[in-house]
């Protein structure tokens, strides 16, 4: 009863007052919510007494709520508020997507207009998915050149080093015909500078079919870079991964215009992107595919790289810190 009083008798002008009220009385962990728990322990001979009061009681609050509201909203101070239909809405602030996963998604529609299709993979690895099926046996010096971390050893449990791992696990899943390409996140123990980060982002592509040849990879990178950055003069250095043979090193004519030009080109006008090469015979063979009948090709990019060139980001480490001034420059559709 004396509840029933408190609501009947609440009066006030004010939309938080209200709000506090609703909360008090018919909120989740409100008065009611708290009465009808205690109902549970009510002698069955009362309960029909009592159940009664206390749906009176939440009736009563639910409807003091709607009655004051509505008395806000037509009075003449609350027409002005509420009732004036044209007033412009309350702006919404839009977040911006995130530069790497703008350069990402870039990348995955150049390629997917030619056929390739986006695949994904753990970020924690066993050893034979990131190295051993990649032609990196245990001992192979090549191992050196990822400063992997650990998580557990023997069997090897670790941080993925590149996506290429992605790669192994879509050739033992998928037969040839193969086009895809594998975006993710990866990790190496290297010391965080400007230029390096502990984690950074991969971008790797794969074709296997019968008949291809490193021309139809010189024309892939050609039409990437194209579409990419509007260059159209690349070179080919060739270069060793475990995984590719022959492998190369791709560099873009990013050209010598301007002062930034020939600061990023260290005055030579290209820029080394890239890796890539055929898939070694091996690695088609640990994947099960006949390397008598099937060869392909693999690229590798590290994405903030890309990113840096595109928005002329001075320091990698600019990706992670969440600066909203920083995050706030970047406004894509894709
Ligand atoms: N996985 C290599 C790296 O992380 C890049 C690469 C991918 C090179 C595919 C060749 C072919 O450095």
């Amino acid at each position: 009863i004396d509840h029933l009083n408190d609501i009947q008798d609440f009066r006030t002008e004010s939309l938080e007052q209200i709000e506090a009220f609703r909360i008090k009385y018919l909120g989740s962990k409100g008065l009611l919510k708290q009465l009808f728990a205690e109902f549970k322990e009510v002698e069955p001979s009362m309960k029909k007494e009592i159940g009664q009061s206390l749906n009176e009681l939440r009736n009563a609050a639910t409807e003091k709520v709607n009655e004051l509201k509505n008395s806000i909203e037509n009075s003449e101070s609350g027409q002005k508020l509420y009732g004036d239909l044209t007033r412009p809405g309350e702006p919404i602030a839009l977040g911006a997507r995130h530069p790497i996963s703008i350069v990402k998604n870039q990348i995955i529609d150049v390629f997917s207009r030619i056929g390739f299709t986006v695949s994904e993979g753990p970020e924690i690895e066993d050893d034979w998915h990131n190295f051993t099926a990649l032609n990196l046996p245990e001992y192979h010096p090549a191992r050196d050149m990822q400063d992997t971390f650990f998580i557990e050893k023997d069997p090897d449990i670790l941080l993925r080093t590149h996506t290429s791992s992605v790669q192994v696990r879509y050739m033992e899943s998928h037969k040839p015909p193969i086009r895809t390409v594998s975006p993710g996140r990866v990790f190496r123990n290297e010391d965080i500078s400007a230029r390096s980060h502990c984690i950074f982002h991969q971008i790797e592509g794969l074709y296997i079919d019968t008949d291809v040849s490193f021309a139809d990879l010189k024309q892939t990178l050609l039409y990437f870079t194209k579409e990419m950055f509007g260059k159209s003069k690349i070179r080919l250095r060739p270069s060793y991964f475990p995984f590719t043979e022959p492998s190369a090193e791709v560099d873009i004519y990013w050209g010598l215009e301007t002062e930034t030009d020939y600061k990023i080109t260290k005055g030579t006008g290209w820029l080394e992107i890239m890796g890539c090469g055929m898939v070694d015979p091996n690695v088609l063979k640990n994947a099960n595919i006949d390397p008598e009948i099937y060869t392909g090709y693999a690229f590798g990019m590290g994405i903030e790289r890309i990113a840096m060139l595109l928005y002329q980001i001075p320091d990698i480490r600019m990706f992670y810190e969440n600066d909203i001034r920083f995050l706030k420059q970047f406004k894509s559709v894709i």
